[in-house]
This record gives structure tokens, C-alpha cells and sequence, in this order.
């Protein structure tokens, strides 16, 4: 079969090697990832030096496979995309030194890709025609942002975290309750046996017409609980936390991307992405909060527990805006994103000099 573009794209910025060969932007010819999960899990955390050795050892198998899979020579490519920040320098470094290699060596262009762009772009995958104006929510291990999309690689951040990310208050939170790293799939799995109305946490929702997030007094909200009750010798029930916990992120992002909507109304589209996108309280919360509520629900202050269980449950007639959310597997770190988000880059003509170079503190 002949493709007008093949673009491999490798990922390698925290703890996942991931390679994946995608056609004419929309046909994954393969995606292969090697995951640290395991290696790192003992330590409650990634441990960075740890992080660079493992990609070291593994990325050279995970692209190779990831090729033949794929049936395809480097020769047959049109460009290799590679992750050049944000993330850990050391990971950074391996996938930038060895997709600038094995470009250089293949002669073929290089394109380095923003790690927090892929993660929105990867949505166009699965989704090769988004409608635009879109609001992206991007809630990942170190980023909490609302981005507002005029096109595919033109936007603007209108809301970021100024404190934790969502994905950090769901590792902080899970450390506490011994429930391993990384913390949102466990907190996930407690929280769907657990009831959220158990306990009564804050939602921050910073000064009115704020867009932007903070987690921090949450995720000292559940310490606290869970230590005042260890003094006094209670016994916490941890899925109760767990679903308490959850559901006040749920509701932050929610009332969140409602007050964006107002400030956005030519929106014609919302994207989930990130880490946190692949979990299903929040994937299910978005679909119905896009068929099912006002978008006028602005927001309001100091309500408690009942007060936003009713506001979720108050069902206004609210049109229909289309949501789109990546695969479970697409949402956490992984080599399709970045050779999707190298598609888009590559149509635009962004291709990077022999002199690119990791950038750990990248930003938008
Ligand atoms: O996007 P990602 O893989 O890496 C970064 O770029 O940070 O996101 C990782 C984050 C972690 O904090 C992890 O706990 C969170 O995403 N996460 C989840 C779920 N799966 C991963 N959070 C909530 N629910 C999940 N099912
Ligand atoms: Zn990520």
C-alpha cells in the first residue's frame, strides 16, 4: 500500500518507551511501549536516573519492533517525530539523541514534537475532523490546563493549575492511602466501590471567572482527614476517600470547563487529554455534562456537598456539543501521540534543526 506521509514518532519523557509508525495521520501501522511501571513502583515515584537507563536499554527493541510491525523500512519514512520536552532531561535525551541519529543517518527530517500539544493532538487520531473553535482539558501528571483551539496547531492557554496538577493530587493522594504509584488507576478502582459523598472536601475554585485550577488544599484536605483520624485511632474507610477524593477533582474540572464554555461560547468542541482523561468517572461525568446540562451554570461559590450533587443531577436542555476523548490507552504517556502531533507538524512544515536539543521546563 502506498502512504503520502509515514511519520514514526517516539516518546520518551518520564517513564514509558514508546514507538509508533502512523500513516497518512489517521492509520497506526503499530504502537509498541515498554512501561516502568514496575521498576519504579517500589520507590512510590519515577526515579529520574532510573528512568533514562531503562529507555536507554530499551528504545533501540522498542523501535525496531515498532518497524517491523509495521513492515516498513526507515527508508519508507517520511520524517521521525520525537518528544523534546516537557518531562525528565535524561529520558528526554535518549529519545532526542536517538531520533536525531537515526534521522540524520536515514536522511530524513527531524521533528521534534511539545509533549503537551500530543497529548491534545492525538485526539485527531481517532477524530481526523474536530470541529473548531475546540476547549481542550489537558489534566496529566504535571499539567492542568484549559487550552482554546482555533485549529489544529493554533491555541491559547486560558487556565492553568497554580499549584498541583490533577494527576499529582491523584499520586499524593494514593501514596497516602498505600495505594502504590501511579495513583490514579488505584484511586480509580477504590473510588468505583466507595462512596463519594462520604466525606466532605473542598473544591477550589480560585476568585470568580477564574480559569484557573488548584489541588493543593484538596490533597491536604484528605491528608488531614486521614491523619486526624489515625490520632484519634479511626479506621478510614479508603474507597469512601478514594470516592470522595475523586469526585471533588471530577467536579473542579467540571465547573471548570463550564465557566470556560461561558467565556468561549463560539466553542464547538471539548477534547479530553492527559493521563487523568483515562479515567472513567470523569470520561462519563464530560459525556453527560455535553448532553445533558446547561452550559450556563456558571460559577458559584462555597456550595457543599448536597448543593453540588444537585447541581450535577439539575438536567437542563443544553445543545448538544460534540466531546471527544482518546482511547484509554492513547490518554497516558505513548509513541502515537507524538507521531500524530509530528503528522500535524509535518503538514505544517515544522521541522526541527540537527540542534534540537531536550527542554525539560517546556511549556505551550
Ligand atoms: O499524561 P501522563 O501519562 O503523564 C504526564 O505527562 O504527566 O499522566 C500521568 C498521570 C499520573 O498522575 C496518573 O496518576 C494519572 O495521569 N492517571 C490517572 C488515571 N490514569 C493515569 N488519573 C486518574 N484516573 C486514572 N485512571
Ligand atoms: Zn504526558
Amino acid at each position: 500500500m502506498v502512504f503520502s506521509s509515514v511519520i514514526l514518532g517516539i516518546e520518551t519523557s518520564c517513564d514509558e518507551t514508546s514507538a509508533a509508525v502512523l500513516a497518512d495521520g489517521h492509520t497506526l501501522l503499530s504502537h509498541i511501549t515498554s512501561s516502568q511501571i514496575d521498576v519504579h513502583h517500589p520507590y512510590g515515584g519515577v526515579v529520574p536516573e532510573i528512568a533514562s537507563r531503562e529507555h536507554c536499554l530499551h528504545i533501540d527493541a522498542v523501535v525496531e519492533k515498532a518497524m517491523e510491525e509495521a513492515h516498513l523500512e526507515f527508508r519508507d519514512l517520511s520524517a521521525v517525530a520525537v518528544t523534546y520536552g516537557p518531562g525528565l532531561v535524561g529520558s528526554l535525551l535518549v529519545g532526542v539523541a536517538y531520533a536525531k541519529a537515526l534521522a540524520f543517518a536515514a536522511g530524513l527530517p527531524l521533528i521534534g514534537v511539545n509533549h503537551l500539544e500530543a497529548h491534545v493532538l492525538v485526539n485527531l487520531l481517532e477524530h481526523p475532523h474536530m470541529e473548531f473553535p475546540l476547549l481542550a482539558l489537558l489534566a496529566s501528571g504535571g499539567h492542568t490546563n484549559i487550552l482554546y483551539f482555533e485549529d489544529y496547531l493554533t491555541y491559547r492557554v486560558v487556565g492553568r493549575t497554580r499549584d498541583d496538577a490533577a494527576g499529582e493530587a491523584f499520586d499524593k493522594v494514593a501514596r497516602t492511602l498505600n495505594l502504590g504509584y501511579p495513583g490514579g488507576p488505584p484511586i480509580e478502582r477504590a473510588a468505583a466501590r466507595g462512596n463519594e459523598m462520604a466525606f466532605e472536601l473542598p473544591r477550589s475554585l480560585l476568585e470568580p471567572g477564574s480559569l484557573d485550577f488548584s489541588f493543593s488544599g484538596l490533597k491536604s484536605a484528605v491528608l488531614n482527614l486521614l491523619n486526624t483520624a489515625r490520632m484519634k485511632g479511626h479506621i478510614l474507610n479508603t474507597e469512601d476517600v478514594a470516592a470522595s477524593f475523586q469526585r471533588a477533582v471530577i467536579d473542579v474540572l467540571l465547573a471548570k470547563i463550564r465557566l470556560a464554555l461561558d467565556h468561549f461560547p463560539d466553542t464547538r468542541a471539548l477534547a479530553l487529554a492527559g493521563g487523568v482523561a483515562a479515567n472513567s468517572a470523569l470520561r462519563q461525568a464530560l459525556a453527560v455534562e455535553t448532553q445533558g446540562q446547561s452550559r450556563n451554570q456558571g460559577q458559584r461559590e462555597s456550595r457543599n456537598q448536597s448543593q453540588w450533587q444537585s447541581q450535577r443531577q439539575s438536567q437542563h436542555p443544553y445543545q448538544y456539543l460534540p466531546l471527544y476523548v482518546p482511547s484509554v490507552s492513547l490518554c497516558t504517556d505513548n509513541g502515537a501521540m507524538v507521531a500524530t502531533a509530528g503528522y500535524y507538524y509535518y503538514l505544517a512544515d515544522r521541522v526541527s534543526p540537527w540542534t534540537l536539543n531536550a527542554v525539560p521546563g517546556l511549556g505551550f
